[in-house]
């Protein structure tokens, strides 16, 4: 079974320790540890952000990040979703000795259950950024109605749902 947990002091060393193959590291842009510390931050400034630990069967095998934005980058200013507000995921990743096993789709699809029930706020979209060779991330995210927007920062697309 698949659950998501908030971070706690039982699991943040566990979490920490999670890691994807060698071949991968150019697919994330962060760390665990550092969205942790993200999560902090944007906290303090008013940004909500969560980061959980992906559990399958009571054992942390992954983890995940959301955030609740408006997105008004500066490189969204011709698209019909600048400035509207959004759910952002963060980060997602499955450490490389429990991938392929279907937990990072389960995983995504409750995150996403979660996003829906708009548990920071409304909001119109829910976005993120695959690197674009990560043909992986890509099919799962196209899989649950993400579609590529034209933008690219750093090797990395960006795909939007709509929220309605
Ligand atoms: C991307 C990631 C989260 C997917 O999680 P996972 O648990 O490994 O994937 P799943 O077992 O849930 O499989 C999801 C889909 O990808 C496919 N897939 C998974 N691993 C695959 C592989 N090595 N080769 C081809 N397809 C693969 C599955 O067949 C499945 O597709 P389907 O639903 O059409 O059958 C995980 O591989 C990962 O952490 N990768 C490194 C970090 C990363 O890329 N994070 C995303 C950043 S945007």
């Amino acid at each position: 079974m698949i659950e998501l947990r908030k971070i706690n002091k039982d699991n943040i060393d566990e979490v920490i320790a999670l890691e994807v193959a060698e071949n991968q590291t150019e697919f994330i842009a962060t760390t665990n540890l550092r969205s942790i510390a993200d999560a902090y931050v944007l906290n303090e400034d008013g940004e909500p952000a969560i980061p959980f630990a992906i559990y399958a069967d009571n054992v942390v095998v992954g983890f995940l990040m959301y955030t609740y934005d408006i997105l008004d980058h500066k490189s969204f200013e011709n698209e019909v979703f600048y400035r509207k507000i959004g759910y952002f995921i963060w980060h997602i990743m499955i450490d490389k000795h429990y991938q392929g096993k279907r937990y990072g789709k389960l995983a995504f699809e409750k995150m996403l259950m979660d996003i829906e029930t708009m548990p920071f706020g409304e909001a119109d979209y829910v976005a993120l950024f695959y690197h674009r060779s990560n043909f992986i991330a890509k099919a799962l995210y196209a899989s649950f109605g993400f579609s590529e927007t034209g933008i690219v920062q750093d090797h990395s697309i960006l795909a939007i749902k709509n929220l309605d």
